[in-house]
């Protein structure tokens, strides 16, 4: 592959620069885009479709990945050589009768974004933004988080000999699963009592003064790579645009590549129209709801509450401005929703066998009220991004099948039974 097809943008005053720099923010302040070449990548791979479905059919790295089939609209410019991958991306597409049913959507689809390597979406950016670190040479790579970005950075960067890992943690904020993969991997875990906009503040005022490469989604290079869940979605459906995409918003980077990926598919002609795009946030941490309330004309920060939707607690976030401005492209809306409904719709995906977390919960809970807003039509085809794995927050699934979640009444209570290990009480018990 030739050199040079992308560069770096502001995303508001439209100064560029070169890809190797480091730089995460414009001059002006804002935040940068990845923008690629699309004319020159139309005519140097007029057959990409048929490119993308062939390399589907191998097992071999690094084009099986989810992400990697699609280079040429990811990272065109990054040898292959320098790809660190795990194989990420390749999620299910779960169509499953029963969840339809709840939801009153006849074509809903769940793209399981928890059976990537490590159980959340962020594989898929940070197969790109540990690549790119790598073929800058980067030695140290670092990020605040919830809990599922530092996981995957930790895990990408373990792969690379010459690459550590520092990740900044909200203390008692993030679940036993996510912090059991950070400090598995090597990666140097710094637990500060704040929470995640404190950490993101910390890592970004540190980053800027030290050689530790930032690696959140405020770094663009990571929004490449996330961009592959609605490339892949939408190849799954065979290049069919579903009506809407429903997703998580916390931090805004994922929405924002989410939208990034279908607009530049749609420009390079391989969809031929645009999805809208539903945005659900969890009340406890709502900005960009509240902000969508008054048309984005007002930038909104909250201080971010508890919720069971712990990875998407945020109340200030970075990618706010990509985020809105993909809500407005796409005819799309925001929605929120309390404790009780993200809970309850998780645990609909999850008694279909379907396990999801908490934020996904969010989102699912986002589409029930579009749907009985009439938002979303019973005929409408729907993609809801599920970000991680419900294993991934284990504690929270105990406690709501087992009601000791304060304040929910759980509709589907489902506690272990307590027996003696005993051949007749057991078959009372069971009433078989
Ligand atoms: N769902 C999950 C499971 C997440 O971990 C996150 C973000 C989101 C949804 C929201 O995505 O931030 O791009 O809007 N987690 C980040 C982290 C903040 O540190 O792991 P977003």
């Amino acid at each position: 592959m030739t050199l040079k097809i992308s560069r770096m943008e502001c995303i508001a005053c439209g100064r560029t620069y070169e890809t190797e720099e480091t730089r995460y923010r414009c001059d002006c302040g804002d935040l940068l885009q990845v923008v690629h070449d699309l004319d020159r990548i139309g005519s140097e791979f007029p057959d990409l479709k048929e490119l993308f479905e062939k390399r589907k059919e191998s097992f071999d790295l690094p084009y099986r990945s989810g992400v990697w089939r699609y280079h040429e609209l990811i990272l065109p410019d990054l040898p292959r050589r320098k790809i660190v991958t795990k194989g990420e991306g390749n999620t299910t597409l779960y169509r499953v009768e029963a969840i339809s049913r709840a939801f009153g959507v006849k074509n809903l689809y769940l793209k399981h974004e928890g059976e990537n390597p490590t159980l959340s979406f962020k594989d898929r950016g940070m197969t790109a933004g540990v690549s790119w670190a790598h073929f800058l040479g980067m030695k140290y790579v670092g990020c605040a988080s919830t809990g599922d970005t530092s996981a995957a950075m930790a895990a990408y960067a373990a792969q690379v000999d010459s690459m550590e890992s520092v990740v900044f943690l909200p203390y008692k904020k993030v679940s036993p699963e996510q912090l059991a993969q950070p400090i598995s991997y090597g990666a140097r875990t710094l637990s500060l009592d704040t929470d995640f906009d404190g950490c993101m503040n910390l890592v970004q005022r540190i980053c800027k003064h030290h050689p530790l490469y930032l690696l959140n989604s405020m770094n663009s290079f990571r929004i490449e790579g996330q961009k592959a869940i609605g490339i892949e979605a939408v190849h799954q459906l065979n290049w069919e645009v579903p009506d809407w995409f429903v997703i998580p918003v916390g931090n805004a980077g994922n929405v924002s590549a989410l939208g990034k990926g279908l607009l530049e598919l749609f420009q390079l002609g391989l969809i031929d129209r645009l999805p809208r795009i539903a945005g659900v946030q969890a009340q406890a941490a709502n900005p960009l709801y509240l902000s969508y309330k008054t048309g984005f004309s007002e930038s909104i920060r909250v201080k971010a509450g508890d919720t069971c939707a712990s990875a998407i607690r945020i109340g200030d976030p970075v990618s706010r401005d990509k985020a809105s401005s993909i809500v407005k492209r796409f005819d799309g809306v925001m929605a929120e929703a309390d404790e009780s409904e993200l809970m309850e719709a998780k645990a609909v995906a999850d008694r279909a066998g379907v396990a999801v977390c908490p934020n996904s919960g969010v989102a699912l809970a986002g589409l029930k009220k579009l749907r009985n807003r009439g938002e979303i039509k019973e005929s409408d085809t729907v993609v809801v991004i599920c970000t991680a794995h419900g294993a991934k927050f284990s504690d929270v699934s105990v406690n709501y099948h087992t009601g000791n979640l304060p304040k929910l009444q759980p509709s589907r209570l489902n506690a272990p039974l307590r027996l003696p290990a005993d051949y007749g009480a057991i078959v009372k018990a069971l009433d078989l």
